[in-house]
């Protein structure tokens, strides 16, 4: 028994349900507390004098976070008939609860089947806080919501309300979830309980009113439009998914069952497709990259930051400089932004005014929000303004020297113990914190090196969620954990690495773009290539992403990792003949693909009448540059996904071979979140683990014959290979 669930009657005859589970900060439906909320509705019906019942949470910000995930991963090595077994248990739970004249009162997140449960009760009242925010993210765990909410909130919001949050997981906040039918009033944090007594007792909550418009549209999705809207939904689900990614569709087939008349049969049709969806590859992945995101959020060695971080100082107001200045000001820091030159900072201030711009027009920001954030930015081209920074991330140029001088700079300017963070991409970690004399220029050791870590953001830093933090040779278990804080406070997941060319991330998806660029040198059609990695199920095609990186940044990159690493990281031949071409990528209007002024890429329809799909425009001097060396030679998908994704196996077996990181799962989390690499395969280590470990070493081997010394397996993966072991497990 869990003791998470207490029973007060009130004066009003109303039960009050309490749910707060011990030991946990947020409050989740284990298999223990359903049991215990089964018994307590014994216990609710047995007293007729109960008149309601009130379930709310005795947490302080969180309603609750959904089922506990141990839980189901224990459950997903059993048969899917022993999960069909628990599946319909928990909803035999909630069809009683849903008998009774109950109400959910909800504030903080709502997640999962605590939404379930919400949704079960005869109202819902939800605080007006930022914290409220209710959704079903079971998809990206690879299943869906198992305990009546598919069913339930279809009939209740309308198949086109309900399949968008089912089908991505998205979170609202509670006056969207109340415009929506989701929750019937909502009211003030401290009205919660009192309100949700009057509704209960009065029947009659504040429900928003759909205009007429909306009622309309509802009831045509909901009726004679549901076809239509499953068809559309289909085809939309395929093209995000490739149908790589089975739940999606299941969650259609359920909701469009829900609004179709028989209630039961939806509810029975749920609980097979959840029991055969947890039991697929592609959701235990899921749920191993949960646990992976877990895992990434402990401070290491449980160590306390460093230094409590208020104020931030960032060097350099250029794309990434600008980029994290205004990331940290957007979570409520105060930022000292300093570059050496004005022009520069005014440029990168307007970058960063740019983005706050667009939270308000995206309604995430109210116009005085975004203006005090953006005074809380001070432009400056004076160190002295930097004393009171707690933690400074550089972010100037990519050269030793250079990166030295600043930090040199900062030790005068700045008196107390302060977090030195680089955002270098190649460079030494470990080095940065030594000092410089080149006859001319001197800078002495930090005065801290325990305090010189890295803090590798990714381009662009609003959008991009990963973050790597990375542990120099002089850096303390303080200052990473400071780091990371401060790195989670952004709302980033972090990876932390060893302090090695490339980390992981750059390293790993170097071997992806040179590949690419490798058999495009060889004749294979660039669309060929594109369309096999797309298919593959990964986010951008290497084209693509070359151009998103920019091209003058990944030569660089890739040319920094050429020096550290050999030969394997060569530039190919071909990228002397594009040199001449000057071609920038999406950001210069030319690269692989042709650009129009707002930044999109130009394409084409092509097809017949009603099958025309939508084509992007390859650079027709890459095309012809290429041409000029070599004729077409096709290879099949399956040759091209190898080529691009054993390439990348390939090189994460070196950085774990040399301890570059020191969990396999963490590294895959590293590529998901940094790259865009297919979650549903697990991440490149666990790909190679389902391909066998023996078969991805045959492979690579051939490939090594055939297509480059690159593609030579390192000792570890032999190893591995020998007893087909996997890196992940
Ligand atoms: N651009 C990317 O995609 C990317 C991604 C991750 C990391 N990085 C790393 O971030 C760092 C900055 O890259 P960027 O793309 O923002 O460069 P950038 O050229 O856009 O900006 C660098 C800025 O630093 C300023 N600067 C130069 N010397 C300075 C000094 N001594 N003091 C203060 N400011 C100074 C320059 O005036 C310029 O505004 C580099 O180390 C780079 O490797 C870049």
């Amino acid at each position: 028994m869990s003791n998470a669930i207490t029973l007060k009657k009130l004066d009003s005859g109303i039960m009050l349900v309490t749910i707060d589970l011990p030991g946990s900060k947020m409050n989740l439906l284990s298999e223990s507390v359903l049991i215990e909320l089964n018994d307590a509705i014994d216990q609710i019906e047995s007293d007729t004098s109960v008149r309601g019942v009130i379930i709310a949470s005795g947490k302080e910000d969180n309603f609750g976070a959904g089922a506990n995930v141990e839980e189901i991963q224990a459950l997903q090595s059993q048969p899917a008939e022993r999960i069909y077994e628990a599946v319909k248990k928990g909803r035999a739970i909630f069809a009683r609860l849903e008998k009774l004249n109950s109400i959910a009162a909800v504030h903080g997140i709502s997640l999962g089947g605590f939404t379930e449960l919400g949704l079960a009760c005869k109202y819902r009242v939800a605080t007006s806080d930022d914290k409220t925010q209710i959704g079903v993210p079971e998809i990206m765990l690879g299943f869906i919501p198992g305990w009546g909410g598919t069913v339930r909130l279809p009939r209740l919001i309308g198949l086109a309300n309900a399949f968008p949050l089912i089908s991505t997981g998205k979170q609202v906040p509670a006056k969207k979830a109340w415009k929506l039918g989701m929750v019937d009033e909502v009211v003030d944090r401290e009205k919660l309980l009192s309100r949700a007594e009057e509704i209960l007792l009065s029947g009659s909550p504040r429900r928003y009113k759909p205009s007429m418009k909306e009622a309309a549209t509802r009831s045509f999705f909901d009726g004679v439009g549901k076809g239509l809207f499953a068809s559309l939904a289909a085809k939309q689900v395929y093209a995000a998914t490739r149908g790589k990614m089975p739940a999606p569709m299941e969650a259609l087939k359920v909701c469009v069952k829900a609004v179709s008349g028989d209630r039961e049969a939806a509810f029975e049709a749920e609980s097979q497709a959840f029991a055969r969806l947890a039991t697929t590859q592609v959701s235990r992945n899921l749920v191993a990259i949960f646990f992976a995101q877990t895992e990434s959020k402990k401070m290491p060695e449980g160590a306390k930051p460093a230094v409590k971080v208020q104020t931030v100082g960032v060097l350099g107001a250029g794309v990434m400089g600008a980029g994290i200045a205004q990331s940290a000001a957007y979570k409520g820091f105060k930022v000292i932004l300093k570059d050496i030159n004005q022009e520069a900072l005014d440029k990168g201030m307007a970058a960063i005014g740019k983005l706050f711009d667009e939270l308000v027009e995206r309604k995430k920001l109210s116009r005085s929000d975004a203006d005090g954030m953006l005074a809380n930015i001070t432009p400056t081209l004076h160190y002295e303004e930097m004393a009171d920074c707690d933690l400074v991330i550089e972010a100037v140029a990519e050269v030793m020297k250079v990166k030295k001088i600043v930090r040199g700079e900062l030790d005068k300017a700045i008196k107390k113990p302060y977090v030195f963070a680089t955002n270098t991409s190649s460079l030494s970690v470990g080095e940065m914190a030594e000092g410089h004399d080149d006859g001319k220029v001197k800078v002495d050791p930090a005065r801290h090196p325990e305090l010189v870590v890295g803090i590798h953001f990714f381009n662009p830093v609003h959008k991009m969620p990963l973050v790597e933090i990375v542990r120099g040779s002089t850096t303390s278990a303080e200052a990473l954990a400071c780091a990371k804080a401060f790195a989670l406070k952004l709302g980033k997941t972090t990876v932390t690495t060893n302090d090695a060319p490339g980390f992981v991330v750059n390293r790993i998806l170097a071997p992806y773009m040179l590949e690419a660029i490798r058999m495009a040198q060889e004749g294979v059609p660039m669309a060929d290539i594109e369309k096999a990695a797309k298919n593959f199920g990964i986010k951008m095609g290497p084209f693509n992403l070359l151009d998103e990186v920019g091209l003058d940044i990944a030569g660089h990159v890739i040319d920094t990792l050429y020096g550290a690493l050999g030969e394997r990281m060569a530039r190919p031949a071909i990228l002397e003949d594009l040199d001449a071409l000057k071609l920038l990528g999406r950001k210069g209007g030319r690269g692989f693909f042709l650009y129009k002024p707002d930044g999109s890429r130009v394409s084409v329809m092509e097809g017949k009448a009603f099958r025309k799909k939508k084509v992007y425009v390859f650079n027709p001097d890459v095309l012809s540059a290429i041409a000029k060396r070599t004729g077409v030679n096709k290879k099949t998908e399956g040759e091209i996904q190898d080529r691009l994704f054993l390439a990348m196996v390939a090189e994460a077996a070196r950085c774990m071979e040399e301890n570059v990181i020191d969990d396999p799962a963490q590294l895959d989390l590293a590529m998901i979140f940094g790259t865009g690499f297919p979650p549903h395969v697990g991440g490149v280590l666990k790909w190679a683990d389902s391909t066998g470990t023996k078969l991805v070493c045959q492979k690579l081997d051939w490939l090594s014959k055939v297509a480059g010394a690159n593609y030579a397996p390192c000792e570890l993966l032999r190893d591995k290979a020998s007893t087909n072991e996997p890196f992940v497990g």
